[in-house]
């Protein structure tokens, strides 16, 4: 059974580490007023990153949760990751989510908070998945010499870019792409295959 659609608007977060230009087409696509859902909160574990200036100017909460490098503490050890997911995890309880959306996240969360969140969380990478997963996945397509590459939404698993594909757009790799270019052009689909992926599964039309 789908958790989607809802009888009212979804409650969504946006989990960002950078810059912020997809959480920028989101904000866009879900503003308050959308009937089909709206961001309400957004979670960084980078505290000066551009996303979370984006989500004040947009009025959203903005929250800074640290992920702290991991080091042996005794009795009450806790890793970076385990003390990011007890922290956001309260966020995401107290503003009621429904749905969390991973937009430029560079972490890689735990099997049990991605289990209990399964069906309700996605991510976009800039890649035609299952091809060139993990770190610099446009350097990756120009050294495999592909003619074609694009981006992914999909559900997130306990793997590394792995779950169910949501959709996909596809861009030509062109004679002379840099990894700059070829990441441009893929970011321009990134801004309408996101929005777009988020509309079919709160409305439904996904299973
Ligand atoms: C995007 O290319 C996204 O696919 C990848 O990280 C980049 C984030 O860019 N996961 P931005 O922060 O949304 O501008």
């Amino acid at each position: 059974m789908s958790y989607f659609p809802l009888p009212r608007p979804a409650r969504i977060a946006v989990m960002a580490s950078g810059r912020g230009s997809n959480l920028e087409a989101l904000l866009k696509a879900f503003p308050h007023d959308n009937p089909l859902g709206h961001i309400v909160l957004v979670l960084s574990d980078q505290r000066e990153a551009l996303a979370l200036q984006k989500a004040v100017e947009a009025e959203v909460e903005a929250e800074y949760v640290p992920w702290p490098k991991s080091r042996d503490q005794g009795v009450a050890y806790q890793t970076g990751r385990e003390q990011f997911e007890q922290v956001a995890g309260q966020l995401l309880h107290d503003h009621r989510i429904d749905l969390i959306l991973l937009a430029g996240f560079m972490r890689l969360l735990s099997p049990a908070f991605v289990q209990a969140w399964q069906g309700r969380i996605l991510n976009i990478h800039p890649s035609l998945l299952p091809q060139f997963p993990g770190l610099h996945a446009q350097r990756q397509a120009l050294e495999a010499g592909v003619s074609e590459s694009g981006c992914t939404v999909h559900f997130v698993d306990a793997g590394m870019d792995t779950g169910p594909i949501v959709l996909q757009r596809r861009v030509p790799v062109l004679p002379g792409d840099t990894e700059e270019t070829l990441a441009a052009r893929i970011l321009e689909q990134e801004h309408q295959a996101y929005p777009e992926a988020v509309r079919m599964l709160l409305a439904g039309d996904f299973r």
